[in-house]
């Protein structure tokens, strides 16, 4: 699959306009940066869209050009993809998918399919550029099935996976209890995974948002370090 066309990548003007203030503060911090740690691995999980829908851009609250947005508590998710130097990682492609407000994926096989919000788009990608910053627009998603609340990750560099992750939201209380984010041992490095979704100054209507810096290699990703990819005979992917 090739991502070398930025016209995949339908950057809505407005969508931009919320990374620019903080951009000039990251520069700076990335100047002195001391080596990073890099951020942790988390298994894909079954549920990668086994087909991706139409949009794939980086507002999952609107289809294409649909005017009925998706249901839930609006979050916008914004970071960095850095390199562990603390530069900003330029072309990397950030793939973001997780359920909708129902606890629904784009998966064949997810669970509680006739309940999904058909206006959700559920996956999304964003390609970096030289501040190394992304964007998206989401649902802060809920959770279900025994997990935490949680969305996943991809990062691609020169088109092959360098990291799996997954972000958690800060004070749910079924993290102390979610096998994935609990078999990262070190304290330290879970924290790096469970950011605060917090309210959007100036938002009427309870908008929510997280910053979450991604520091990732330039190897690239091992299946076989993940068991539901390893085991897995249709992965495809990086
Ligand atoms: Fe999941």
């Amino acid at each position: 699959m090739k991502y070398n066309n930025p016209s995949i990548f339908q950057r809505r003007d407005f969508l931009q306009r919320l990374c620019i203030g903080t951009s000039a503060l990251w520069t700076v911090q990335g100047a002195f940066a001391e080596a990073l740690t890099l951020t942790p691995h988390q298994t894909e999980g079954p549920l990668y869209p086994d087909k991706l829908p139409l949009d794939t851009d980086n507002d999952l609250l609107i289809i294409n050009e649909g005017i009925t947005p998706a249901v839930g508590e609006v979050t916008h998710v914004q970071g960095r993809i850095l390199d562990k130097s603390g530069s900003p990682v330029r072309n990397a492609v950030v793939e973001l998918w997780q359920v909708d407000s129902q606890g629904v994926y784009i998966h064949s096989q997810t669970a509680r399919r006739g309940n999904q919000d058909k206006n959700f788009q559920g996956f999304g990608r964003f390609l970096t550029g030289s501040s190394g910053e992304y964007y998206f627009r989401t649902v802060k998603p809920p959770a279900y099935g025994g997990r935490a609340r949680h969305i996943h990750f991809a990062i691609l560099r020169n088109n092959q996976r360098v990291l799996t992750t997954q972000l958690y939201v800060k004070g749910d209380p079924l993290i102390q209890r979610d096998g994935p984010i609990r078999s990262i041992r070190d304290p330290k490095l879970r924290a790096m995974l469970i950011k605060d979704f917090a309210p959007l100054k100036g938002s009427k209507t309870g908008e929510l948002i997280v910053n979450f810096d991604i520091v990732v290699g330039v190897t690239p990703e091992d299946p076989k370090e993940d068991p539901i990819r390893f085991r897995n005979p249709k992965y495809k992917k990086g």
